[in-house]
Parts: C-alpha cells; structure tokens; sequence
C-alpha cells in the first residue's frame, strides 16, 4: 500500500526523494530526483533497460509495466507516486513459466521484427492472458490498444497473442490430467 505519510506537495524541483516499493518481487530502495518518473528509476537507475522508453507521453506503450495489478506506461508515473506499489517489467514476467508459451508464440510468429514495441506487447499479453484464458478478438484488440507497432502490421502480433492462449490451455489441461 502507498505511504500515508507521504506528503509530495512539500517537495521542491531540486529535491530528491528516497523510494521503496517492489520490482519483480523484490525490496528495493531508491533516491532519486523528485522529477523522475518510474520508467527514468527503471531504466536510468536500476539499468533494467527491458522497459524502452518511446513517446515519454503515454501514448506508444513501449514503456509498459504491471503496477498493483493493473498495465500502466511507466512513463507517467511519478516518482513521488512510487512509495509502495508492486511493479512487474518485462525482466520478471519473462522469467515466469506462464510467460514462456507467449514469448515463444511471438518468436515463432514472427510477432517481433525490431523489437522496440516486445517488451510493452509482452507485458500487456500477459496481463491480458492472466484475465482472460481465452480472449476474444475484441479483447485482445482492446488489450493492446494502447501498444503501438511500426514494424508488423499487427496480425502477427495477434496471431501469437491466440496461440499462446491455445498453448496456456493446453498446458493447464495436461497439468490437470496429469
Ligand atoms: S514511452 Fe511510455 S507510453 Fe510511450
Ligand atoms: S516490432 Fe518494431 S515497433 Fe514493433
């Protein structure tokens, strides 16, 4: 839960703040500059670079995490809004069994070509599988609504974001008549 005692309206500009939440399941600490946002602590302070960063607006989604629960840009989130919250980029969903049917669909589809949009459609894909074992078109298209691709066209990213939802299944139904 975020700090009740926390009181961002006392911070000036040149101020630094020291923050602790969890990233990928882990305690971590940090002082940074008030005026750092989640994606600047991932990826300037902790160098996890997995998160890209894009637009700085909100509007690409390469910078896409999990935090409590929820995707979110890491690009918005200000650092005085971190004290406390569980964040999850695309070094600790990667690293989970569940994740591994949806990266090796985006492989075998074909799903990535430069790369700079995967870690975002990677991380909103799982959020979206771990809702829905078997999304409908409109629910993986809203799902990745807020992602954007210059290279694919979409359709591949689609197609793997379906079979890796037909794999999840398949593995859940062996571990169950197992
Ligand atoms: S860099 Fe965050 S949405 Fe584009
Ligand atoms: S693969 Fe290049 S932006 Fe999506």
């Amino acid at each position: 839960m975020p700090n009740k005692n926390f009181n961002s309206e006392n911070l000036e500009l040149k101020d630094t703040l020291e923050i602790n939440f969890t990233l990928n399941s882990v305690k971590r600490s940090v002082k940074v500059p008030c005026t750092y946002t989640l994606l600047d602590i991932l990826r300037y302070e902790l160098k996890f670079t997995g998160t890209k960063e894009g637009c700085g607006m909100g509007e690409c989604g390469a910078c896409t995490v999990i935090m409590d629960g929820g995707v979110t840009p890491a690009c918005l989130v200000l650092a005085t809004t971190l004290e406390g919250r569980d964040i999850w980029t695309i070094e600790g969903i990667s690293a989970k069994d569940d994740a591994k049917p949806i990266i090796d669909a985006f492989v075998a589809r074909t799903a990535t070509q430069c790369g700079f949009c995967t870690p975002g459609m990677v991380v909103a894909s799982y959020h979206l599988l771990s809702k829905y074992v078997s999304p409908t078109d409109d629910q993986i298209l809203e799902a990745l609504s807020g992602n954007l691709c210059r290279c694919t066209g979409y359709v591949k990213i689609i197609e793997a974001v379906k079979a890796a939802a037909r794999d999840l299944n398949t593995v859940k139904k062996e571990g169950r008549d197992a």
